[in-house]
Parts: structure tokens; C-alpha cells; sequence
């Protein structure tokens, strides 16, 4: 099913307007946060939480490939949460392995790449293989980029590339003054992601729980009071448009950034003026 094809005519209109706004995150990492406390409201199980909050994720995946957004990362699983009651975990799981079995067709007709960061050997078996198809299956296509952080913490991948770049100064593979914070990122997961531009957060927690630490660290932070799973398309929406009108300075001065915007609108212009020209 062509997700294009699939859009109301409200849903567009949105959709254009956000486009309309100008500059879109690049890259969207969601905290996924609240499943329990909402199952816990409606009288039901924990897991029919996570269960609901499946429903959110389909609804922002299709979301964010719609409006453009390039890279879209969710915390499906930390390694904290290897903590949980062993049922939980295990629903968890066999949720994420119906989500891979349920919707890789569509996510690949729909041009999506799919990624993962984390210590994907915990995984069971069965998922590791289906995480290995989707990524395989998926490794062609230029749409949405979406990375499931699976079994993954920010600290432990930081120690990780602490760990990688050791052994290649220990190989005479490079030396300490070779580590730069481009050089050092290169050892991340993410490496062949973007910094994460925004980060939402849902149900009004104000943590960042140890996701993406190094690449958050000039990321715009949103945080929603909404539950995940009340978390749709809607909210996502307010989240973008909230984070195209803040100004990102990166230590710098207001004026400073409002003149390198002018700078970057004179130059697209020009550049559109140059292509036309050039027909
Ligand atoms: C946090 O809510 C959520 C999780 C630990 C798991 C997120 C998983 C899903 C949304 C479902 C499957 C995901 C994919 C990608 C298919 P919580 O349980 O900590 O909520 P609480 O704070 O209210 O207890």
C-alpha cells in the first residue's frame, strides 16, 4: 500500500504547510515513553500497552516518510529494561518480531531503509534474524531512514568506541591526537546517521535516559504530555512545527544566526535564479 496514496486531504494540507515552514529536522529520535502508565489507566495488562503503543509507531513511521523527514530513530528497547519481569520482556519481544513479520512488506514498498543500533546479539535469535533480513532487504532504498535502537544505551556505545579506538591506537592504526569529535563519532552505531535535531519525549518525562548522549548534545528537546500510545500524527505535527520555530544557535548570538540565515536564503535564491537560467 503506497502510503502517498493513503492521505486525507486534511492530512495534506498539514503536511504542506509544515513543508512550507521551511527547515524540517533532519533527523527525529523518538523517546517512546508511558506505554505502561497507560495501560495501567485503562485496566489492562502492561503489555497491551506496548501493544497500543505498536499502533503509534506505524502511524508516526508513515508520518515522518510523508513529511520528509530523512531519519527517524526510536528507543524500542534499552538495556535498562533487560531489568523489567521476564513476561514483560518476552511480550516485548515477540511484539517487536510481529512488527518485522507485520509491516516489513509495506515499509519496503514505501522505500523505508531499515537500521539498527544496540547490542543486537541479547536479542533472541528468531528477532537478530528478522532485524538481519528487514536491514538486507531494505538496503537499497533512499526514503525514510528508520534505526530501531534495540538493546541499546548511550553509554555503552560511547564505552564501546572508547573501547574500538583503543584497540586501533594499540594496532598503530592511529594515533590519540588523530581522535577528533568527527574521528570519535565514527566509531558510534550511529555513525552513518546525523545528529539527532530533535528529540521528543512522550509523557511529560523530562529525561533523556541515556539515549543518543553524543549525538543529542545541540538537538532541540520536545517533550509531550501525551502518553505513546495517544502519541499520532497530529502530535508530531506540533512537534515539528515547535521545533521550526525555535532558533538553534550552537553557542552563538541571535544576530549572528539570523545573518547566516539571510546569507542561506540569498544563496538558495540565487542558486534557483542560476538553474533557471541555465533551462
Ligand atoms: C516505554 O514505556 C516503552 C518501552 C520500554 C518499549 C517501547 C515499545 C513499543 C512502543 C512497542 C514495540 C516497538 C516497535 C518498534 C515495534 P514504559 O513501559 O516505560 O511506560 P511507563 O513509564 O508508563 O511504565
Amino acid at each position: 500500500m503506497n502510503w502517498n496514496k493513503q492521505r486525507s486531504t486534511q492530512d495534506i494540507a498539514k503536511q504542506e504547510e509544515i513543508a512550507l515552514m521551511g527547515k524540517l529536522p533532519k533527523h527525529v529520535a523518538v523517546i517512546m515513553d508511558g506505554n505502561g502508565r497507560w495501560a495501567i489507566e485503562q485496566g489492562l495488562p502492561r503489555i497491551a500497552g506496548h501493544k497500543a503503543g505498536m499502533d503509534s509507531v506505524k502511524d508516526i513511521v508513515k508520518a515522518c516518510s510523508q513529511t520528509g523527514v530523512k531519519y527517524l530513530t526510536l528507543y524500542a528497547f534499552s538495556i535498562e529494561n533487560w531489568k523489567r519481569p521476564t513476561a514483560e520482556v518476552t511480550g516485548l519481544m515477540n511484539l517487536l518480531e510481529q512488527y518485522l513479520r507485520s509491516e516489513i512488506d509495506e515499509l519496503h514498498e514505501n522505500n523505508v531503509k531499515i537500521h539498527t543500533i544496540g547490542k543486537l546479539s541479547s536479542l533472541p535469535k528468531v528477532v537478530q534474524k528478522l532485524l538481519k533480513e528487514s536491514i538486507e532487504r531494505t538496503s537499497e532504498n533512499s526514503g525514510l531512514n528508520l534505526t530501531l535502537a534495540l538493546s541499546y544505551s548511550g553509554r555503552w556505545d560511547i564505552v564501546r568506541a572508547v573501547q574500538m579506538i583503543g584497540l586501533d591506537i594499540r594496532r598503530g592504526k592511529i594515533s590519540p591526537e588523530d581522535v577528533t569529535e568527527t574521528v570519535f563519532a565514527s566509531y558510534l552505531q550511529t555513525s552513518n546517521l546525523p545528529d539527532a535535531d530533535l528529540m521528543i519525549r512522550t509523557s511529560g518525562e523530562m529525561r533523556i535516559s541515556n539515549f543518543l548522549l553524543w549525538e543529542v548534545a545541540y538537538g532541540e528537546i520536545y517533550i509531550s504530555n501525551k502518553y505513546w500510545p495517544e502519541f499520532r500524527r497530529d502530535d508530531l505535527y506540533i512537534a515539528l512545527q515547535n521545533f521550526m520555530n525555535r532558533e538553534r544557535r550552537y553557542g552563538k548570538i541571535s544576530s549572528q544566526i539570523v545573518a547566516e540565515n539571510q546569507e542561506e536564503k540569498q544563496a538558495t535564491y540565487l542558486q534557483k535564479m542560476m538553474n533557471v537560467l541555465k533551462k
